[in-house]
């Protein structure tokens, strides 16, 4: 597939005498997370900044295993089982998920992270690392926290009810360039449209789109699930959600590489994408309680019978509490996408 982070958007464009400072946010972001010293190519990893569901908890590996043996029976136990992990990170998921295997599917298994950043030292051999997703995927493709980072251009309502294009300096410093046209403006009408109010804003999601449907595009048969802080039609927020992290605060989003630049995923409209019968939209509590994640206090009877086995199961449970909380992780959206096989998550 093509890159995904690559190619011309409105934001892009030569925008006259001011062209070396003032860029939309789209090319701005692309440069300061992936560019030469970009954000995500620093040795500390994402790990060393924020904490995705992943860093979390080991049991959010352990989920996505049970889901991936789901889609093993599903798919008849094939002698090849793929399993990606797509913007892996430094590959905890991919690492976790093979630990979490039981050892007949493990052994089965054909492992890629697919990530811009180097192949971390000392990463299982078993895993395959790569830049872009294979072709001809068999098995489960999972993308945990990477539509969120796939730039966006943002637009603004000026004084005159016309949504404009959020130009920004290498500093943060914004101003308005031209009103949003083309592909970018249909985007809008279609999936955030926005109102006459000066100040109102969106992120154009057109990319994200474009992107999960190429990676998603990439599965023969199995499932693609793309998990991520996301908002539907009818709750879009109304002035956006661009934000920036830099260990482990929310920041102001400064696209000079020293912080993640992140906005929240229409994860519908990257949905529509790519259409399929079967397409799943559901939030992170209701996707691991159907992998067997609750959450629930252990049985207070243990406490005596197995001491030990009872302060396991209350961090377990602490732990299952932190990946479901409705306000926390537990909201983010699953968008689950099946090829070739039925519904295996809730089915
Ligand atoms: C927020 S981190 C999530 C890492 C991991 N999935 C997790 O949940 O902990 C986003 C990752 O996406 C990677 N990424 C962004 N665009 C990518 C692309 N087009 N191909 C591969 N990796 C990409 C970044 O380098 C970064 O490591």
């Amino acid at each position: 597939m093509a890159p995904v982070t690559a190619g011309a958007a409105d934001g892009d464009r030569d925008e006259g005498r001011d062209r070396d400072e003032w860029r939309g946010w789209r090319a701005a972001a692309r440069a300061a997370l992936y560019g030469p010293g970009g954000f995500y190519r620093r040795p500390e990893g994402p790990a060393g900044h924020f904490r995705t569901s992943v860093h979390a908890s080991p049991l959010f590996a352990g989920a996505v295993a049970r889901l991936l043996c789901r889609v093993d029976e599903a798919l008849g136990r094939p002698a090849v089982l793929d399993f990606v992990d797509m913007a892996a990170g430094r590959g905890e998921l991919v690492t976790g998920v093979l630990a979490a295997l039981p050892a007949d599917v493990a052994a089965r298994v054909r492992a890629r992270a697919v990530e811009l950043a180097d192949r971390p030292a000392g990463l299982d051999h078993r895993i395959e690392w790569r830049t872009e997703p294979p072709e001809r995927v068999a098995g489960l493709l999972f993308a945990n926290e990477w539509l969120d980072n796939v730039p966006v251009d943002v637009a603004e309502v000026d004084a005159a009810g016309v949504p404009r294009l959020v130009l920004v300096r290498e500093d943060g410093t914004e101003r308005l360039g031209d009103p949003v046209a083309g592909d970018g403006a249909r985007w809008l009408a279609r999936w955030w449209p926005l109102g006459a109010e000066e100040g109102l804003r969106a992120e154009i999601g057109l990319p994200r789109d474009r992107a999960w449907a190429a990676a998603a595009g990439t599965l023969a048969r199995g499932l693609a699930v793309a998990v991520d802080y996301a908002h539907t039609a009818g709750a879009r927020p109304p002035f956006g959600t661009l934000t920036g992290f830099r260990e482990g605060r929310e920041t102001t989003p400064v696209p000079d590489g020293s912080c993640d630049i992140t906005a929240h995923v229409a994860l519908d409209a990257c949905a529509a994408a790519r259409p399929l019968p079967g397409t799943l939209l559901l939030s992170q509590r209701d996707a691991l309680r159907s992998l067997g994640l609750t959450g629930g206090r252990p049985p207070l009877a243990l406490a005596s019978a197995d001491p030990a086995g009872y302060v396991r199961a209350l961090a377990d449970a602490s732990q299952a509490a932190e990946l479901t909380a409705p306000g926390g992780l537990g909201g983010f959206g699953w968008l689950v996408q099946p090829v070739g096989i039925p519904d295996v998550l809730t089915g």
